[in-house]
């Protein structure tokens, strides 16, 4: 019987605050298919540089396997290489983007500990799904420990074009290290468009091949799209039971007098909240009418407030919703609403339901599921508006949203004047087909097309190439090849 091994930087330890898109997507998923999640504790031994071995808690049907890592090693790993160089690069921030070679090194020395310390723990039949940027060199070093398995990689976030990948002195070596994997999974064709356009100018238009072919030499690479969902009858069922609920009602009122335009994002410059304030400053100005009937409540928890360009965005984000406030306010009415702080994931839900906008507008962003949620958590009968960023992943699924420019700051002022004229009709109709959309890739359809590859690929080394998926293959090229 073959095993799901899901490998991440951060896991939803149960009973541990659990919040970012990627630990909550996989702790739903890893309910249902069961297995082994191994990451990093979410702790630090101050000073310690010895490696202890994973500290394992089985709960239900999932073994939680996570690593406890010395302070400065992680603060070069998550805050220096993973957050200050590669977030920014995969989301072409080249003028956020930083470089130190000494990060990049702690980058590579954690990748080889969690490989030294999950190998113990594999079986042979094992499916091994490393997630995301902070991974990226996990599954080489997987290989260097003697796994032969199958090992699949997805990328949650955007995958950037040739020109700006070059911008890392080290791209060359990511690049290959991607090759070790069998599977390679993007959020949207784009994603896996510029990946192939990399490997095509590094190696040659020859190692990519739309078939692996009976004939083909040596081992072969899967690239898929497989775009992350969420669970949509939880959403919906979450939002409607909380909605409903006394306290909910009561921290709502006004908006039974006002309409709620809602915005949900991790406190992050890719979310395109300077912009977005900017936006709405503009929508108040341009269309006084609504002034004093609209209330902009924007949810932004804090993250990786060790790395400076996050810390700064945090200021200038107060400067101005208190400068639009400052301006706007009335007595009784509170322009925008901006709080620094996270609620529990139905309250969350609940809020989403009443909205009746909600502004998703990254300036990129590989998915975004707060947009997928939205969708999922509206009452059929009276849905509210997706204004949504064409920037984002979930563009590609959610045609049916009022589709903006991040930058275009007077677009999404008329868009938002749009969402909120719309009749109920328009709004059913596009909600219905946005709600179609999702339940055709939903996160159990994501986790189990993603493990189906990995399983192809596991027969794929067993010889048996005739039950290949359709899809582009890379053959992976020695460097100077
Ligand atoms: C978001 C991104 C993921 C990323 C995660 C990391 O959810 O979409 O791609 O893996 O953040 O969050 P963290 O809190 O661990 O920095």
């Amino acid at each position: 019987m073959t095993r799901l091994v899901n490998v991440s930087n951060r896991v939803a330890l149960p009973g541990a605050r659990s919040d970012g898109g990627l630990a909550v997507g996989l702790l739903a998923a890893m309910h249902r298919s069961g297995g082994l999640w191994f990451g990093w504790s979410g702790r630090t031994n101050e000073g310690r540089d010895d490696e202890a071995a994973p500290e394992i808690i089985e709960r239900n049907n999932v073994t939680y396997a996570t690593l406890d890592l010395p302070e400065t090693l992680f603060d070069a790993y998550y805050n220096g290489f993973a957050n200050g160089t590669l977030w920014p690069l995969l989301h072409s921030f080249l003028d956020r983007f930083q470089y130190r070679a000494a990060e990049y090194q702690a980058y590579a020395d954690v990748n080889a500990r969690f490989a030294r310390a999950l190998t113990p723990l594999l079986h042979k039949q094992d499916l091994i799904w490393v997630h995301d940027y902070h991974l990226i060199t996990l599954g080489s070093e997987l290989r260097r420990q003697g796994v032969a398995g199958p090992i699949g990689f997805f990328l949650h976030v955007p995958f950037p074009h040739y020109e700006v990948l070059r911008a890392l002195p080290s791209y060359r070596t990511l690049m290959s290290a991607l090759l070790s994997y069998d599977v390679l999974g993007f959020q949207t064709e784009l994603d896996r468009h510029s990946f192939l356009s990399s490997a095509r100018a590094l190696w040659g238009e020859g190692c990519v091949s739309p078939s692996p072919g009976p004939q083909a030499p040596g081992r072969r690479v899967y690239t898929g799209v497989f775009p992350i969902g969420v669970d949509v009858e939880a959403v919906s069922r979450a939002a409607g039971r909380s909605a409903a609920s006394r306290q909910m009602r009561e921290m709502t009122q006004d908006f039974q007098r006002r309409k709620l335009v809602i915005g949900v994002d991790r406190l992050d410059y890719s979310k395109g909240l300077l912009e977005r304030f900017e936006a709405y400053q503009h929508f108040l100005e341009s269309f006084p009418q609504y002034q004093g009937g609209v209330s902009y409540l924007q949810i932004a928890p804090l993250g990786r407030q060790s790395v400076e360009a996050y810390t700064r965005i945090r200021a200038t984000l107060e400067q101005r919703a208190g400068r639009t406030n400052g301006r706007f306010a009335s007595v009784d009415w509170t322009p925008i609403r901006y709080l620094n702080r996270n609620f529990p994931h139905a309250t969350l839900m609940a809020l989403l339901r009443t909205a009746r906008v909600c502004l998703v507008t990254p300036l990129r962003d590989g998915m975004n599921l707060v947009a997928k949620e939205f969708v999922a958590a509206q009452d059929p009968k009276d849905p509210g508006v997706l204004v949504l960023s064409d920037r984002a992943g979930a563009a590609c699924e959610l045609g049916d949203a009022l589709l903006v420019n991040p930058y275009d700051t007077q677009g999404i002022a008329g868009a938002l004047k749009t969402a909120l004229d719309m009749p109920l009709a328009e709004r059913r109709m596009r909600h219905e087909r946005m709600l179609t959309a999702l339940r055709e890739h939903d996160l159990h359809q994501w986790s189990e097309s993603f493990t189906a590859a990995l399983r192809a690929a596991g027969r794929r080394q067993r010889m048996t190439r005739n039950e290949d998926p359709a899809g582009v293959y890379v053959t992976p090229r020695p460097l100077n090849g």
